[in-house]
Protein backbone atom coordinates (compact mmCIF):
# COMPACT_ATOMS: atom_id res chain seq x y z
CA UNK A 1 0.00 0.00 0.00
CA UNK A 2 1.51 3.85 -0.89
CA UNK A 3 0.94 6.57 1.64
CA UNK A 4 -1.93 8.61 0.58
CA UNK A 5 -0.76 12.37 1.36
CA UNK A 6 -2.35 15.65 0.69
CA UNK A 7 0.16 18.55 1.25
CA UNK A 8 -0.04 21.84 1.74
CA UNK A 9 2.21 24.84 0.12
CA UNK A 10 1.67 27.83 1.73
CA UNK A 11 4.05 29.96 -0.64
CA UNK A 12 4.93 33.32 0.25
CA UNK A 13 1.54 33.95 2.31
CA UNK A 14 -0.54 34.85 5.37
CA UNK A 15 1.08 36.77 8.76
CA UNK A 16 2.12 35.21 11.73
CA UNK A 17 -1.29 35.10 13.13
CA UNK A 18 -3.00 33.93 10.12
CA UNK A 19 -0.08 31.13 9.65
CA UNK A 20 -1.08 29.74 13.44
CA UNK A 21 -4.95 29.96 12.73
CA UNK A 22 -4.74 28.57 9.64
CA UNK A 23 -2.63 25.63 11.37
CA UNK A 24 -4.93 24.89 14.28
CA UNK A 25 -8.17 24.55 11.87
CA UNK A 26 -5.84 22.07 9.96
CA UNK A 27 -4.83 20.20 13.20
CA UNK A 28 -8.26 20.37 14.64
CA UNK A 29 -9.07 18.14 11.66
CA UNK A 30 -7.08 15.15 12.26
CA UNK A 31 -9.28 13.06 13.95
CA UNK A 32 -10.91 11.54 10.92
CA UNK A 33 -8.14 11.79 8.33
CA UNK A 34 -7.84 9.12 5.84
CA UNK A 35 -4.63 10.65 4.51
CA UNK A 36 -1.10 11.79 5.36
CA UNK A 37 -1.41 15.47 5.77
CA UNK A 38 1.86 17.97 5.32
CA UNK A 39 2.20 21.41 5.33
CA UNK A 40 5.00 23.35 3.74
CA UNK A 41 5.00 26.59 5.52
CA UNK A 42 7.19 29.91 5.23
CA UNK A 43 10.54 28.67 7.75
CA UNK A 44 9.58 31.91 9.50
CA UNK A 45 6.93 30.88 11.23
CA UNK A 46 7.83 27.15 11.84
CA UNK A 47 9.35 27.67 15.42
CA UNK A 48 5.61 29.01 16.44
CA UNK A 49 3.95 26.27 14.90
CA UNK A 50 6.32 23.55 16.32
CA UNK A 51 5.53 24.34 19.56
CA UNK A 52 2.00 23.58 19.43
CA UNK A 53 3.64 20.26 19.36
CA UNK A 54 0.95 18.16 17.23
CA UNK A 55 1.81 15.09 14.83
CA UNK A 56 -0.36 16.43 12.12
CA UNK A 57 0.24 18.02 9.63
CA UNK A 58 3.86 17.22 9.66
CA UNK A 59 5.45 20.24 9.25
CA UNK A 60 7.85 21.00 6.18
CA UNK A 61 10.45 24.08 5.20
CA UNK A 62 9.74 25.19 0.85
CA UNK A 63 13.70 25.52 0.72
CA UNK A 64 16.89 24.89 2.18
CA UNK A 65 20.10 25.19 1.47
CA UNK A 66 22.23 22.06 0.84
CA UNK A 67 24.87 22.73 2.61
CA UNK A 68 24.76 22.51 6.75
CA UNK A 69 25.95 25.74 7.37
CA UNK A 70 28.64 28.61 6.60
CA UNK A 71 28.74 31.81 4.24
CA UNK A 72 25.11 31.64 2.84
CA UNK A 73 24.02 34.99 3.76
CA UNK A 74 20.12 34.90 4.06
CA UNK A 75 19.92 31.30 3.58
CA UNK A 76 18.73 28.60 5.60
CA UNK A 77 20.51 24.90 5.53
CA UNK A 78 18.11 21.40 5.86
CA UNK A 79 20.91 20.82 8.48
CA UNK A 80 18.91 23.76 11.05
CA UNK A 81 15.72 22.86 9.64
CA UNK A 82 15.99 19.47 10.82
CA UNK A 83 18.03 20.59 14.31
CA UNK A 84 14.56 22.92 15.17
CA UNK A 85 11.97 19.34 14.29
CA UNK A 86 10.98 20.14 10.69
CA UNK A 87 10.47 16.60 9.34
CA UNK A 88 9.97 17.23 5.46
CA UNK A 89 11.44 20.00 2.36
CA UNK A 90 10.25 20.67 -1.20
CA UNK A 91 13.08 20.01 -3.67
CA UNK A 92 12.76 21.45 -6.96
CA UNK A 93 9.33 23.11 -6.92
CA UNK A 94 9.39 25.04 -10.39
CA UNK A 95 8.86 28.56 -9.05
CA UNK A 96 12.86 27.65 -7.54
CA UNK A 97 13.53 26.29 -10.74
CA UNK A 98 12.17 29.23 -13.02
CA UNK A 99 12.41 32.54 -10.24
CA UNK A 100 15.53 31.94 -8.51
CA UNK A 101 17.53 29.96 -11.31
CA UNK A 102 17.95 26.80 -9.25
CA UNK A 103 19.40 23.92 -11.75
CA UNK A 104 19.37 20.06 -11.62
CA UNK A 105 22.69 19.76 -10.43
CA UNK A 106 21.88 22.10 -7.45
CA UNK A 107 18.65 20.45 -6.82
CA UNK A 108 20.88 17.06 -6.40
CA UNK A 109 22.81 18.82 -4.34
CA UNK A 110 19.61 19.39 -2.02
CA UNK A 111 18.62 15.72 -2.40
CA UNK A 112 21.75 13.91 -0.92
CA UNK A 113 21.50 16.79 1.79
CA UNK A 114 17.92 16.30 2.46
CA UNK A 115 18.53 11.80 2.81
CA UNK A 116 21.89 13.10 5.03
CA UNK A 117 19.74 15.04 7.48
CA UNK A 118 16.97 12.34 7.58
CA UNK A 119 13.98 14.47 5.94
CA UNK A 120 11.31 13.27 3.72
CA UNK A 121 11.67 14.71 0.22
CA UNK A 122 8.78 15.73 -1.80
CA UNK A 123 10.20 15.80 -5.11
CA UNK A 124 8.87 18.50 -7.98
CA UNK A 125 8.73 17.87 -11.26
CA UNK A 126 6.80 19.18 -14.58
CA UNK A 127 6.90 20.50 -17.90
CA UNK A 128 6.34 24.14 -18.93
CA UNK A 129 3.10 24.49 -21.86
CA UNK A 130 5.58 24.43 -24.39
CA UNK A 131 6.74 21.27 -23.35
CA UNK A 132 3.54 19.73 -23.54
CA UNK A 133 2.76 21.05 -26.59
CA UNK A 134 5.93 19.65 -28.58
CA UNK A 135 4.75 15.92 -27.20
CA UNK A 136 8.18 16.03 -25.02
CA UNK A 137 6.15 16.63 -21.57
CA UNK A 138 7.40 12.67 -20.50
CA UNK A 139 11.08 13.08 -21.76
CA UNK A 140 11.44 16.50 -19.52
CA UNK A 141 10.15 15.08 -16.31
CA UNK A 142 11.80 11.85 -16.92
CA UNK A 143 14.52 13.73 -17.35
CA UNK A 144 14.38 15.75 -14.64
CA UNK A 145 14.30 12.70 -12.49
CA UNK A 146 17.28 11.26 -13.32
CA UNK A 147 19.20 14.71 -13.31
CA UNK A 148 18.40 15.09 -10.04
CA UNK A 149 16.79 12.31 -7.95
CA UNK A 150 17.79 8.58 -9.34
CA UNK A 151 21.34 8.72 -8.10
CA UNK A 152 19.85 8.00 -4.62
CA UNK A 153 20.73 4.42 -3.75
CA UNK A 154 17.18 2.38 -3.60
CA UNK A 155 17.27 2.41 0.49
CA UNK A 156 17.20 5.85 0.63
CA UNK A 157 14.25 6.40 -2.09
CA UNK A 158 11.37 5.80 1.10
CA UNK A 159 12.12 9.02 2.06
CA UNK A 160 11.12 10.32 -1.10
CA UNK A 161 7.50 11.38 -2.31
CA UNK A 162 7.22 12.42 -5.94
CA UNK A 163 4.89 15.30 -6.80
CA UNK A 164 3.90 16.34 -10.43
CA UNK A 165 3.30 19.66 -11.16
CA UNK A 166 2.73 20.64 -14.72
CA UNK A 167 4.28 24.03 -14.70
CA UNK A 168 0.97 25.65 -16.96
CA UNK A 169 -1.18 24.52 -13.93
CA UNK A 170 0.28 26.11 -10.99
CA UNK A 171 -1.72 29.30 -9.93
CA UNK A 172 -3.20 29.60 -13.14
CA UNK A 173 -6.90 27.53 -12.55
CA UNK A 174 -6.09 25.20 -15.69
CA UNK A 175 -5.94 21.40 -13.87
CA UNK A 176 -4.49 18.82 -16.21
CA UNK A 177 -7.43 16.15 -16.21
CA UNK A 178 -7.08 13.53 -14.33
CA UNK A 179 -6.62 11.08 -17.58
CA UNK A 180 -3.00 13.35 -18.29
CA UNK A 181 -2.01 13.57 -15.27
CA UNK A 182 -2.64 9.56 -14.79
CA UNK A 183 -0.53 8.95 -17.53
CA UNK A 184 2.43 11.11 -16.83
CA UNK A 185 2.07 9.57 -13.01
CA UNK A 186 2.18 5.82 -14.39
CA UNK A 187 5.35 6.82 -17.02
CA UNK A 188 7.08 8.07 -13.57
CA UNK A 189 6.24 5.17 -11.85
CA UNK A 190 7.69 2.81 -14.85
CA UNK A 191 10.75 5.22 -14.69
CA UNK A 192 11.43 4.53 -10.95
CA UNK A 193 10.60 0.47 -11.37
CA UNK A 194 13.30 1.24 -14.26
CA UNK A 195 15.91 2.80 -12.45
CA UNK A 196 15.33 0.77 -8.94
CA UNK A 197 12.72 -1.87 -8.80
CA UNK A 198 9.05 -2.79 -9.26
CA UNK A 199 8.75 -2.67 -5.95
CA UNK A 200 10.08 0.41 -4.75
CA UNK A 201 7.75 1.93 -7.45
CA UNK A 202 4.66 0.42 -6.35
CA UNK A 203 5.41 2.26 -2.94
CA UNK A 204 6.50 5.45 -4.23
CA UNK A 205 4.03 7.99 -3.20
CA UNK A 206 3.45 10.14 -7.03
CA UNK A 207 1.19 13.38 -5.99
CA UNK A 208 -0.47 15.95 -8.14
CA UNK A 209 0.07 19.87 -8.03
CA UNK A 210 -1.00 22.76 -9.99
CA UNK A 211 -4.77 23.99 -9.51
CA UNK A 212 -6.15 21.30 -7.34
CA UNK A 213 -9.26 21.85 -5.82
CA UNK A 214 -12.20 20.15 -3.83
CA UNK A 215 -13.84 19.95 -7.22
CA UNK A 216 -11.13 18.06 -9.19
CA UNK A 217 -9.45 16.37 -6.24
CA UNK A 218 -11.82 13.16 -6.15
CA UNK A 219 -11.74 12.54 -9.60
CA UNK A 220 -8.18 13.38 -9.63
CA UNK A 221 -7.23 10.94 -6.58
CA UNK A 222 -9.61 8.27 -8.20
CA UNK A 223 -7.01 7.25 -10.56
CA UNK A 224 -4.33 4.41 -9.90
CA UNK A 225 -1.38 6.38 -9.96
CA UNK A 226 -2.03 9.43 -8.48
CA UNK A 227 -1.68 9.00 -4.62
CA UNK A 228 -2.57 12.46 -3.06
CA UNK A 229 -1.86 15.92 -4.27
CA UNK A 230 0.53 19.54 -3.46
CA UNK A 231 -1.67 21.80 -3.03
CA UNK A 232 -0.90 25.87 -3.40
CA UNK A 233 -3.77 28.33 -3.27
CA UNK A 234 -6.26 25.81 -2.08
CA UNK A 235 -4.05 24.85 0.66
CA UNK A 236 -4.72 28.82 2.38
CA UNK A 237 -8.04 27.94 3.52
CA UNK A 238 -8.73 25.63 6.00
CA UNK A 239 -12.56 24.54 4.80
CA UNK A 240 -11.08 24.08 0.87
CA UNK A 241 -8.11 22.35 2.26
CA UNK A 242 -10.53 19.77 3.90
CA UNK A 243 -12.77 19.47 0.90
CA UNK A 244 -9.34 18.15 -1.34
CA UNK A 245 -8.12 15.93 2.47
CA UNK A 246 -11.82 14.21 2.17
CA UNK A 247 -11.64 13.26 -1.41
CA UNK A 248 -9.93 10.23 -0.07
CA UNK A 249 -12.84 9.35 1.79
P1 LIG B 1 -1.60 25.70 -6.97
O1 LIG B 1 -0.05 25.45 -6.62
O2 LIG B 1 -2.38 24.63 -6.25
O3 LIG B 1 -1.89 27.08 -6.44
O4 LIG B 1 -1.73 25.58 -8.44
C1 LIG B 1 0.50 24.17 -6.51
C2 LIG B 1 1.96 24.23 -6.16
O5 LIG B 1 2.65 25.13 -6.65
O6 LIG B 1 2.47 23.41 -5.38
Amino acid sequence: MRRKIVAGNWKMNLTRSEAKKLFEEVANLKSDLSCDVYQFVPSLFIADLLDAHLSSPVIGAQNAHPKSNGAFTGEISMHQLKDMGVKAILIGHSERRHFFGETNEFLKEKVDAAISEGLTLFFCCGESLEQRENGNHEQVVISQLKASLFHLPEKDFTNVVIAYEPVWAIGTGKTASSGQANEMHSAIRSAVAGNYSIEVAEKTSILYGGSCKPSNAKELFSKEHIDGGLIGGASLKAEEFEGIINAWK
